[in-house]
């Protein structure tokens, strides 16, 4: 309330004066002294400071008041007839006070809530919510260097409010030093599991198998909802610790196609893979497999290496490949399609087919006169095979490299029913038994392509992660 003195005035009698100038700030004070003086006993003016003028004069009558408690019968007349005239100016000047104030209270609410939005002002006093913490976790599934959040997003998170802090990882594609540099602070690896619960753990493949209750609200891609091996488990794990999956499979825009895929860089890297294959077909003898690979610091050394790649190929084979994409409109298929432009197969010699070329149902002649075939369509059903054993059993097959980036390599729909194994970075192909005539086949069917290029597939990735209504004001 501010000291009393500040705002009363006495004459030499002792006399109850207040100037409308002083009554600014106490202005309804005032009024509720004069309402009921007796009821209130005056208690505002406890403190023994109040009873003196600001020359430091002890007042009489307030003196008592202060002593006593309880006025005199004739203070309480005197303030009644003294103060009446002063307070309907005082009452005038409050009323003035009180709507300037709201005004400017007004006008420092909105110009800090728009200049720093989780901080809401409120007249006096300041409140400020705290902050959305997300934790990235360090992935602990073998060779996975991809990163749910980069550099890039991070800077963007926190500057859009959020706290990130980001465990240090051997394996992230990313140095820790890059995250420390935008903002994010280091936390040790693993230090997810003990964390307050309100921080949100991110990730980007599923958790280590362990039993322990999860507590946390996590985002990631749990692979649990196509009833993959031990997906019971995981779930359970969850409302036993109060904790939510939000899986990133299934978070999808207003026309229900998925946000965040790794589509583009997994069509990309099959595609400069199965360009590699084919060079090395015709540059190695049938008995020498191609070698494993290992992931890409960057988009540049992929495409370098597969331009030599190319290029040996190309002199081998005195002309350029011709490569069908089936599924070319969709985002593993428009990936293949560019890193075949960038490595320099020649557009006449890049076929590019959606579901228009295939309405007509196969097996398709043009697959097998093509010398590479990228499978990336979206499989939801039993369709006629686009390729099979016994359309590859004709004398002028040219077909040599299949890459399946769609991988449904044990679903009983595939459309490429030719081989029944998933390959890996450590051996990246299978060849296609029982073939009696034409070159060797050979099929890349790794179901992580994406990890080839892990910077730039998770700088794709993340760009889309958080959405908008993930983030704290979208
Ligand atoms: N191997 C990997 O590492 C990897 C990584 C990511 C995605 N994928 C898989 O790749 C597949 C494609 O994913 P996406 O994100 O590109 O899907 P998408 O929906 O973006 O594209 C699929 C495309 O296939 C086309 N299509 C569907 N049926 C077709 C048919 N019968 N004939 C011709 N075209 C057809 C669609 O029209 C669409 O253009 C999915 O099965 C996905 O799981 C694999």
């Amino acid at each position: 309330m501010g000291d009393p003195v500040q705002w009363r005035n006495t004459d030499t009698s002792g006399h109850f004066r207040p100037q409308a100038s002083q009554l600014a700030t106490a202005g309804l004070l005032v009024s509720y002294l004069q309402v009921s003086p007796q009821e209130q006993g005056f208690s505002f003016f406890h403190s023994p400071q109040s009873a003196y003028t600001r020359r430091g004069d002890p007042i009489p009558h307030l003196q008592s008041v202060t002593q006593a408690e309880t006025p005199p019968p004739e203070l309480i007349h005197k303030l009644r007839n003294t103060t009446d005239p002063v307070l309907c100016c005082a009452l005038s000047y409050c009323i003035l006070f009180f709507l300037n104030f709201c005004c400017f209270t007004s006008f420092l609410f909105k110009t800090l809530t728009l200049r720093y939005p989780s901080t809401y002002t409120y007249t006096h006093t300041t409140f400020t919510m705290a902050p959305t913490v997300l934790h990235l976790r360090s992935e602990t599934k073998p060779l996975e260097h991809r990163s749910a959040l980069t550099p890039t997003t991070t800077a963007a998170l926190i500057k859009a409010g959020y706290v990130v802090n980001v465990e240090r990882s051997p394996e992230r594609i990313f140095d820790d030093s890059e995250f420390e540099a935008v903002g994010a602070t280091l936390v040790p690896e693993g230090s997810w599991e003990e964390v307050p619960k309100e921080h949100i753990i991110v990730g980007l493949k599923e958790l280590e198998e362990k039993e322990f209750p999860l507590k946390h609200v996590h985002v990631q891609f749990a692979h649990c909802y196509k009833h993959q091996a031990g997906w019971e488990n995981v779930l359970a794990r969850f409302p036993r610790g109060g904790g939510t999956l939000l899986d990133l499979e299934f978070l999808v825009d207003e026309r229900g196609r998925r946000v965040a895929a790794f589509g583009f860089h997994a069509g990309f890297a099959g595609a400069a893979l199965a360009l590699e294959v084919w060079a090395h077909q015709l540059t190695h003898p049938p008995s020498s497999p191609f070698p494993g690979v290992a992931s890409y610091p960057n988009e540049d050394a992929l495409i370098t290496n597969v331009k030599k790649a190319l290029a040996t190929g190309t002199a081998a084979a005195g002309r350029s490949p011709r490569v069908i994409v089936i599924g070319a409109l969709g985002r593993c298929g428009s990936g293949a399609v560019d890193a075949l432009r960038k490595a320099g197969v020649p557009e006449e010699n890049i076929l590019k087919w959606d579901m228009a070329e295939t309405a007509k149902g196969g097996p398709f002649k043009e697959i097998t006169d093509s010398d590479i075939f990228v499978n990336c369509i979206y499989l939801t059903s039993k369709i006629p095979n686009f390729v099979n054993l016994d359309s590859l059993q004709v004398p002028d097959r040219k077909l040599s490299v299949v890459c399946d980036v769609s991988a449904d390599t044990t679903s009983p729909f595939t459309p490429v029913p030719i081989y029944t194994v998933a390959t890996t970075f450590d051996k990246p192909t299978v060849p296609v038994e029982g073939l009696s005539s034409g070159p060797a086949l050979s099929v890349i069917s790794i179901d992580h392509l994406p990890s080839l290029l892990p910077r730039e597939a998770s700088e794709a990735f993340s760009r889309k992660f958080p959405p908008p209504s993930l983030t704290p004001h979208g």
